[in-house]
């Protein structure tokens, strides 16, 4: 057999040994941001090459599958969310030929490969937006989305209707001199919106897709893919600002964010993806309650994405009360088999550490339920060894985001604004060891982002094999979840808060194997009962016992019990 072959791929991938459920539901998943993971030529910029010299970690750490941040051809205003070729490779990455040795390799190391498609938008140096926007009547002048707008008395130009874009306070809508014609950009300025509804882009896209899933990638991770379908009539946005799914928005984003016709789309995706083997899979960035974001798992009785994020734990308080609401929401809004993807943190949402005040001892509680709790858990690079915030001026941010935000309001540039604002914080390089490049890069010349000053203490090179290490914790909890069924594809039983009301409890099972999660979110000590015949399998707190029934717990520590 061809050791990158799909099926030796399988027979590899620890979690597809475990029977007859498709691997990606007892997957984990590792984020790579490819621009600060491993810099190979010394230019101050991660690299494909670099990507596939650092994959051993990933099997060491013992995920199951890799997805990388964009790495297509783009002028990288937004880090490669803004995309000018997506069948080849940023020349700063490397080449398609780089791009199909990180496939196989990471395949012959058994891990699964996710690309990230951004498929709103393209940036507006693509070509087919260079040619859209130089006529009316070019062959791709419906690839985006052009409007006359109206007029105001006076001749004043007036956008075609109310829509904003995501950041809220900029609107949708840009003015092209060229065409002088109104073009929607749903996110940034410069990433001007694809028209979905025109089959043509549907069948260049679908195609683009193929070509990937064909190189023998495993599936993909939809940018924004809520987004996609807006109001063909373009009729307005209901006015009312709304506290939409948890983020603030200006105006009720009824015409452009989860229509009807964005689910379809999704069970389209999931025909052309189910033309490979049935074996690929698709990840959405969605955003919405859980009522919305199950319909995009499967729409008029049709299969959807397999996948969609639950960015809940992103933005939640460290408190059991808490985290037992958005596991009990989870439990009963996704029974199995679906199943929500957890996140702590990733490229654009703050370093979990940095949100934990720095305490390691709530790091290894929150690893602790992203890796038991039953869902596909998704580790963003650094996270597994506590990587920080790392502090960067707004007025020195490469984020084009803060920079758009200070156009509306300039006083920001001098404050210090919340996590959310200047993604570079949580973007720096990669910590691989104490060297002054960290290890990311061994060039004079200085990364694209200042490495964190803490990598001297906190890097993977210092983190393997001491047994108190975050790294070692993560690379543990990973293990086990490997070897027990209970974890990777059991059924979770969560108790009620009970007098302990900062600890967070739960079962899980498969046939025997059966389990008991701890997790101590208070500052006292804590003791909770649980059955007589079990025996602590894992634990954080050096001084927990189980006795008697009884199993006690110190502050901000958690445990794994077998239960016989
Ligand atoms: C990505 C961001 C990106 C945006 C626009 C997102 O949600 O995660 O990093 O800026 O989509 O493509």
């Amino acid at each position: 057999m061809n050791p990158n072959s799909v099926e030796a791929v399988a027979a590899d991938t620890d979690v597809s040994i475990a029977g007859a459920q498709p691997w990606w539901r007892s997957t984990s998943i590792y984020q790579v941001y490819p621009r600060s993971f491993a810099d190979s030529n010394g230019d101050g910029i991660g690299d494909l090459p670099g990507a596939i010299s650092r994959l051993d970690h990933l099997r060491d750490l013992g995920v199951g599958t890799v997805w990388f941040s964009p790495f297509f051809a783009s002028p990288q205003r937004d880090v490669g969310y803004d995309v000018s070729d997506y069948r080849s490779v940023a020349a700063e990455y490397g080449t398609l030929d780089d791009a199909q040795r990180l496939i196989d390799h990471a395949h012959h190391l058994g891990l699964r490969v996710l690309l990230d498609l951004v498929l709103n938008h393209t940036s507006d140096q693509h070509p087919w937006f260079l040619e859209s926007k130089s006529s009316r009547d070019n062959p791709k002048a419906d690839w985006y989305v052009w409007d006359d707008g109206r007029t105001w008395p006076l001749g004043r130009r007036r956008r075609p209707n109310n829509w904003r874009s995501e950041l809220q306070l900029p609107r949708a809508w840009q003015w092209s001199e060229q065409r002088e014609q109104w073009y929607l950009a749903t996110f940034l300025h410069f990433q001007p919106d694809l028209n979905w509804h025109n089959p043509e882009v549907r069948t260049e896209m679908f195609d683009m897709i193929r070509s990937w899933l064909e190189r023998g990638v495993d599936g993909f991770r939809l940018d924004i893919f809520g987004s996609i379908m807006h109001d063909a009539r373009l009729r307005n946005n209901g006015r009312r600002p709304s506290l939409r799914f948890g983020l603030p928005r200006l105006q009720d984003p009824v015409r452009t964010l989860n229509t009807e016709e964005c689910f379809e789309l999704a069970t389209e995706l999931r025909a052309v993806c189910d033309e490979f083997d049935g074996d690929r899979v698709l990840l959405g960035e969605v955003f919405g309650s859980s009522d919305v974001l199950k319909r995009y798992l499967r729409h008029r009785g049709k299969p959807g994405l397999h996948l969609v994020f639950a960015f809940d734990f992103l933005a939640a308080p460290y408190r059991a009360e808490t985290l037992h609401a958005l596991i009990d929401g989870y439990e009963a809004d996704y029974p199995a088999p679906d199943l929500p993807t957890l996140v702590l943190e990733n490229h654009d949402r703050t370093r979990s550490l940095s949100r934990l005040d720095g305490d390691l001892g709530k790091a290894r509680v929150m690893a602790t339920l992203l890796l038991t709790l039953r869902g596909v858990p998704v580790i963003y690079q650094g996270q597994e060894i506590g990587m920080a915030n790392r502090y960067i001026p707004l007025a020195e941010a490469d984020d084009p985001i803060p920079r758009a935000v200070a156009r509306f309001v300039p006083e920001a540039l001098n404050r210090r604004l919340p996590e959310r604002l200047n993604r570079d914080e949580v973007r720096t390089p990669m910590q691989w060891d104490a060297t002054p490049g960290a290890g990311f890069s061994d060039s004079a010349t200085p990364p694209w982002l200042p490495v964190h000053d803490n990598h001297v203490e906190v890097n993977v090179e210092s983190q393997t094999g001491d047994p108190d290490s975050l790294l070692e914790w993560y690379r543990t909890l990973l293990g086990l979840r490997r070897e027990h069924p209970a974890l990777h594809q059991g059924d979770l039983q969560l108790r009620p808060i009970g007098e302990e009301r900062h600890v967070i409890v739960y079962e899980r099972t498969s046939g025997v194997d059966r389990l008991l999660v701890a997790a101590n979110l208070g500052d006292e000590t804590a003791t909770i009962d649980v059955p007589t015949a079990s025996s602590i399998l894992l634990s954080s707190d050096s001084a927990g016992t189980v006795r008697q029934g009884s199993l006690s717990l110190s502050a901000h520590s958690a445990a794994i019990l077998t239960l016989d």
